[in-house]
């Protein structure tokens, strides 16, 4: 095949060339994945997309292996697991690699998330880029949520129970909605039909939407360290081999550390009661979310009134949705921005702060420090980005990527 920048591709391969002329997939992947001009000044945060797309892809292959294997039935459901962990043939690599997926697949999300606010990669023209990230984090909250019961332990019993309930808060009509939810009037075996079906169907329109993601990126390119736009070809390098390389090593060392999580420490993300069959009488002492929820889960709780807590909770995610128009600054990235770049920070601070208060029970300093996180988090989003935006001024931008990159290489 021979290419070169802005021409349209040949393709030797006659076979090739023939699907090409009618469907032209690998033109696209040519334009889209190969030539395609990217900023040369990526640092490895970059990475975080590439490594959540495997993940993906990793959740729904082993997801899909499992459920060969699952029988979604109350009676049943947690034997059949504890099958597929004894009796089938890798079953337990296959379960492991999915359960301790979900966490790593979260944490390459939290890091791509932050990764976004600090560099201001949301700004335009990138908003609606941004917006369906969120929608994909919404998605996988779902799913996740949904999963996690479906192997009906203790923690899945009750974990669905108090979520589920939430909407009871929900003036006139919450109780129908709670009812409606469970196919029934408690969790049971109609609640674990539909969060199965839901939690097979999810992930494929977690694809869909990750296609659009995707589409949208490339509309304007990526944005990059420093946030300016490129002014040229200096400015970039083609996505391949430079970029399929510098994404390929990240994958393998995330993948490595997840192995080591894998086959090394499987429950350590978990939670010991989860392998006690559900019990609709035997409420557990602690009842804990999965560690990604936990941050939500604080913010819940620090509200002393139910909905409140439901509304702040779901306020805390919707703030995401504007936070393009929140942000006033003129410049994108933190690396320009003298006293927000500090904000950025302390924000990852308070969402680690918020996740051990949920991780903890209600009582003693755990509830004032978990009120005091929610009101920072809030102030942060609806206050501190407005206003900051407005007065801070802004370090000096380079004249071009290319300037900035040969100056740091002296
Ligand atoms: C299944 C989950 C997700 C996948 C597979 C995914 C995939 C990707 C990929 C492949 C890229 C380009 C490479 C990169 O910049 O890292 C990207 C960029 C981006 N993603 Fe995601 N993403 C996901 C979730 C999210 C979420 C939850 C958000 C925000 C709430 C988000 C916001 C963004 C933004 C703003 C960019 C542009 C970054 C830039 O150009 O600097 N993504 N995503």
């Amino acid at each position: 095949m021979a290419t070169s920048h802005g021409t349209p591709p040949v393709f030797n391969n006659k076979v090739i060339a023939w699907i090409d002329h009618r469907l032209p997939i690998f033109s696209y992947l040519e334009k889209e994945y190969h030539t395609f001009p990217t900023p040369r000044n990526f640092n490895y945060f970059w990475n975080f997309g590439a490594i959540a797309t495997v993940m993906l892809v990793l959740m729904i292959a082993t997801g899909v292996v499992l459920a060969t294997n699952y029988t979604p039935h109350t009676t049943m459901a947690f034997d059949s697991v504890e099958r597929i962990m004894r009796d089938v043939p890798q079953g337990w690599l296959i379960r492991y690699l999915h359960m301790n997926g979900a966490s790593f697949f979260f944490i390459a999300v939290y890091i791509h998330i932050f990764r976004g606010m600090y560099y201001g990669s949301y700004k335009s023209p990138r908003e609606l880029l941004w917006i369906l990230g969120v929608i994909i984090f919404l998605l996988m909250m779902a799913t996740a949520f949904m999963g996690y019961v479906l192997p009906w332990g203790q923690m899945s019993f009750w974990g669905a129970t108090v979520i589920t309930n939430l909407f009871s808060a929900i003036p006139v009509v919450g109780d129908s909605i709670v009812t409606w939810l469970w196919g029934g009037f408690a969790v049971e075996n109609p609640t674990l039909n539909r969060f199965y079906a839901l939690h097979y169907l999810l992930p494929f329109i977690i694809v869909a939407v990750v296609a659009l993601h995707v589409v949208a990126l490339h509309v304007h390119g990526s944005n990059n360290p420093l946030g300016i736009d490129p002014k040229g070809p200096q400015d970039t390098v083609p996505f391949h081999p430079y970029y399929t390389m510098k994404d390929g090593f990240g994958v393998v060392v995330f993948l490595i550390i997840y192995g080591a999580f894998v086959f090394f420490q499987p429950n350590y993300l978990g939670d010991a009661a989860n392998y006690i069959e559900a019990n609709p009488l035997v409420t557990p002492t602690h009842i804990v979310p999965e560690w990604y929820f936990l941050p939500f889960y604080a913010i819940l709780r620090a509200i002393p009134d139910k909905l409140g807590g439901v509304l702040a909770m779901f306020a805390a995610i919707g703030v995401l949705f504007v936070l393009p128009w929140l942000d006033t600054s003129r410049v994108r990235s933190c690396t320009f921005r003298p006293i927000y770049k500090w904000f950025m920070l302390v924000l990852v601070v308070d969402v680690i702060v918020l996740g051990v208060c949920g991780a903890n029970p209600p009582e003693g300093w755990y509830v004032p420090i978990a009120q005091l996180a929610t009101v920072y988090y809030f102030f942060h989003f609806l206050i501190l980005l407005p206003v900051l935006g407005k007065i801070e001024r802004p370090l000096p931008l380079p004249p071009s990527i290319a300037d900035a990159v040969l100056k740091k290489a002296g």
